[in-house]
């Protein structure tokens, strides 16, 4: 008999376990799978010298360690701000996101198998998931193909490029992009961030270290931006781990920030209807799922652990943005829609200043199109 597993790869709605890594979807129903791992997090088993988000290396038990592909992701500064406000520098991870946690376990997880199929990746994303996963396959000598969106912005397009992967411009809607990475061809594997569980779940690794490095703690709230769900649903994973651990006393208030033109999780929550713009005009330019496959897993999580969503408009947006920068955080405009959910919830009462709150950072400034503008 095979020594038992330590965790199972199960359907979010219909609990059918998946027997492949390589399942994006559940084979019976079509919904998301989710990673269920079945041993608590315990702080002795951590790797204290590694300083990234392998550290955390036993609490991702499919990865094998020698098929580890690693750049250094991960073990972000969490730095002070403001009397109890601290930002976690995800902007600072190698490809300038965080999304590079999500890349380094996936593709750690299936490179082997799919290079010895002779195979080659295939992810469609609007720019940072596609830079990110590009560079890791770069690192771990797969071919990767990456579908994005006619209009995406400059520096990410060229970031993939350069990292070697074929770049497919696809027109049409977002949803468009992910059919036409999906399409069947001769040793593809779709392998897209949004709806592969193991991406997600390698974001479990951001909610460890900010425990961690606020002394296994819990800040009272973390603001985060929302937009396909996979930054949300991996944080709320990682508490949840620590809190059935018995590490953390308790969850959390976890808000998920959305521009008001890219709010469907916000609406949705409110029980408010929600209709999308016919163009993005954000400078939020990140966040663009108006139809994000993952909603109904998100408002479900958010309600089981009574979490919030705010809605930020677009002066809002830049104020904070131009706050950020000023006070040297260079950040994605869409980074600063976490900090700016969190003043608005500030300006609304909704928490006091001197309540602890961790705002999560997720992308770096260099990767804007924008040009300076003259502050309000
Ligand atoms: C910089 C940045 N922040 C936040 C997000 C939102 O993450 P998610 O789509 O997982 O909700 C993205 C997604 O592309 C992003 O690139
Ligand atoms: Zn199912």
């Amino acid at each position: 008999m095979s020594a038992p597993l330590d965790y199972e790869i199960v359907c979010s709605s219909c609990h059918k376990s998946s027997s492949s890594l390589l399942e994006f979807k559940c084979n019976a129903c079509g919904k998301p799978l989710q990673v269920k791992l079945k041993h608590d997090f315990d702080t002795e088993r951590i790797h204290e010298t590694t300083h990234g988000l392998w550290r955390y290396r036993e609490f991702f038990p499919y990865v094998k360690e020698k098929h580890i592909i690693t750049l250094g992701e991960g073990w972000t500064p969490l730095v002070k701000f403001a009397k109890k406000v601290y930002f976690k520098l995800d902007n600072l991870n190698p490809t300038g996101s965080f999304k590079d946690r999500g890349s380094s376990v996936l593709i750690s997880a299936l490179h082997e198998s799919i290079k010895r199929s002779r195979g080659f990746i295939s992810e469609d994303s609007s720019g940072n998931a596609g830079a990110s996963v590009a560079a890791y396959s770069a690192r771990a000598g797969l071919r990767a193909k990456i579908y994005v969106p006619k209009a995406v912005s400059g520096p990410k397009f060229n970031q993939t490029r350069f990292y070697g992967a074929e770049v497919v411009k696809v027109s049409g809607s977002r949803s468009r992009v992910a059919e036409a990475a999906q399409t069947v061809e001769k040793g593809k594997f779709y392998v897209g961030h949004i709806l592969h569980p193991l991406f997600r779940d390698g974001i479990r690794s951001l909610a460890y270290e900010i425990a961690e490095q606020s002394g296994w703690r819990v800040p009272e709230r973390v603001y985060l931006p929302a937009s396909a769900g996979t930054l949300l649903l991996g944080v709320v994973e990682g508490f949840r781990h620590l809190v059935e651990s018995d590490i953390l006393e308790a969850m959390p208030k976890i808000v998920a920030c959305q521009t008001q033109q890219v709010s469907p999780l916000y609406h949705r929550l409110k029980n408010l209807s929600y209709t999308p713009p016919d163009k993005i005009t954000s400078i939020a330019d990140a966040l663009v799922s108006v139809n994000p496959p993952l909603l109904d897993l998100m408002i479900t999580r958010l309600k089981e652990i009574k979490g919030d969503s705010v809605l930020v408009e677009e002066d809002q947006i830049i104020e904070a943005f131009m706050e950020l920068a000023g006070k040297g955080f260079f950040v994605e405009p869409s980074s600063a829609v976490a900090h700016a959910g969190y003043k608005r919830h500030l300006s609304e009462g909704k928490l006091a200043e001197d309540d602890e709150a961790v705002i999560v950072l997720t992308g770096m400034g260099l990767k804007t199109t924008l040009e300076p503008f003259a502050s309000k």
